[in-house]
């Protein structure tokens, strides 16, 4: 699979006129459109639910990447494939029988990740790395854009890439939660595949400078 994607988060978007954000992003670098889906149990807020990645599949031409910020995501895996999810990440915190949610996900014909929180270290993904897609790493508390990066994801993308290589495994690293022209380079540089980023891109005046120098590493 392609690396060095970008991934711009709808919750910034202005909903108001989702359609031109879509269409801004069809016609941008972007790779994929990631939708975060909170249900204020797991985080302490809500965004969206099922019918508006209906709608955002309608018109988006890339791979619509969600994130399931919700306790006990198996019980909609069958129903967001039907809304259109290409890839589906769960979290670690948020599942307890994690291996039969990957299996179930796959056998639906998406892709998986699992996300981790910024204190979940990597090290709890050993025995399910080499069956997974993605590894997302939260580099903000999940729940709401603009928050601070947080420094210290610097350190668990690292232990990230030593899990892949020492296991073997072919996932690819995702890293959510401010991300901006100051560090996605880096990040890259550093191994991270994917970068999700929601308020950079969206506050931006011309959010498709942004999000083409975010993928051209320096
Ligand atoms: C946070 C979400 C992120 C968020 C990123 O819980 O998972 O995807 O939208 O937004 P920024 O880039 O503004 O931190
Ligand atoms: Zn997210």
């Amino acid at each position: 699979m392609k690396k060095k994607i970008i991934a711009p988060s709808l919750l910034s978007a202005d909903l108001a006129f989702l359609y031109r954000d879509i269409e801004m992003l069809n016609n941008s670098d972007a790779d994929w459109f990631h939708i975060d889906i909170m249900d204020y149990s797991f985080v302490s807020n809500i965004s969206f639910g099922g019918l508006f990645i209906q709608y955002v599949k309608k018109y988006a031409s890339k791979p619509i990447d969600v994130h399931l910020m919700i306790f006990q995501p198996e019980r909609y895996i069958k129903q967001f494939k039907q809304y259109g999810a290409d890839h589906i990440h769960i979290h670690y915190e948020a599942c307890i029988h994690l291996n039969r949610t990957i299996s179930y996900i796959k056998e639906n014909g998406m892709k998986v990740g699992v996300a981790l929180n910024p204190h979940t270290p990597i090290l709890l993904l050993k025995d399910i790395i080499k069956y997974i897609d993605f590894v997302l790493l939260m580099s903000v508390n999940p729940g709401f854009s603009g928050q601070k990066f947080i420094i210290q994801t610097y350190k668990k993308l690292k232990d990230a890439k030593d899990l892949i290589s020492k296991e073997q495994s072919s996932a690819l690293i995702e890293i959510d939660g401010g991300i901006n022209l100051d560090n996605s380079s880096v990040l890259f540089k550093n191994g991270a595949d994917i970068l999700v980023s929601g308020s950079s891109i969206f506050s931006a005046s011309h959010p498709t400078k942004i999000i083409k120098k975010m993928k051209s590493v320096y």
